[in-house]
């Protein structure tokens, strides 16, 4: 079920039976020669959904844009600094709480969004905690990919898989667009590893064409379905054990 395409009336409806509600949330950022720069959040997306579909929970619309200064070297990548993320986190938590939303689980595409939004966490239950505002929510940030997905993709690609630009994500997202799968040379077929950046000028020095310690293009559509079909199983799973906890 998507929050987008339901009604006011559909939605009390649901808080009726269920208080979860996952949201995707990625990037907008360069993903090197053949990556598309939606990669993290419509991956995110994409097996969100993909869960929603199965455990007829509801999906939120995705939050696309991310933490993503590193990025900014490339063109057509944007960022959120991290106070704002935070803020956008924050509000949009506590407007859904306000109807009765309490477990909050968001599928995440980018490293880069963890520290900030992990904070964001914190300032909401601190809020309630000092007695300031707020509702007995509980969230949650996982990456769309859990540990059959690790196993899968460490099958699959092994020391390529790297860690940005990823051959996984690449696949996922071929899968996932067939329209927009991209071809390009690579050069030297394995990314340089990452030995840690600071901002965008030197990031853009250290990886030049974006890719970090990956191989993607060893990423195909079939693989692509095969670590969909494997990560809603994964995020299926969590996003359950979550309600419990
Ligand atoms: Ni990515």
């Amino acid at each position: 079920m998507q929050l987008a395409l339901c009604t006011w009336q559909e939605v009390e409806e649901y808080l009726g039976r269920r208080t979860g509600i996952i949201i995707p949330i990625g990037s907008v950022e360069q993903h090197g020669p053949n990556g598309l720069i939606g990669t993290d959040h419509l991956t995110a997306e994409a097996v969100a959904q993909g869960v929603g579909e199965r455990l007829g929970c509801l999906v939120a619309p995705t939050l696309a844009y991310g933490m993503s200064q590193h990025h900014l070297g490339f063109a057509g990548s944007a960022t959120l600094k991290p106070s704002t993320l935070m803020l956008v986190v924050r509000d949009v938590v506590q407007s859904l709480a306000v109807h009765g939303f309490r477990r909050f689980f968001f599928i995440n595409g980018h490293g880069g969004n963890i520290a900030s939004v992990t904070a964001a966490f914190d300032e909401v239950y601190a809020m309630r905690s000092l007695g300031e505002a707020g509702q007995p929510v509980r969230c949650r940030l996982s990456f769309w990919f859990g540990p059959r997905t690790r196993a899968l993709t460490a099958a699959l690609y092994g020391e390529s898989e790297g860690g940005h630009a990823t051959c996984s994500e690449v696949s996922l997202m071929q899968y996932c667009r067939p329209q927009a799968i991209k071809t390009a040379p690579m050069s030297p077929h394995l990314a340089p590893a990452s030995g840690g950046f600071f901002d965008a000028a030197d990031y853009r020095a250290r990886f030049p064409d974006g890719r970090i310690g990956s191989a993607p293009s060893l990423a195909s559509p079939e693989h692509g379905r095969q670590l969909y079909e494997t990560a809603v199983e994964d995020m299926a799973e969590a996003y359950q054990a979550f309600l419990a906890c």
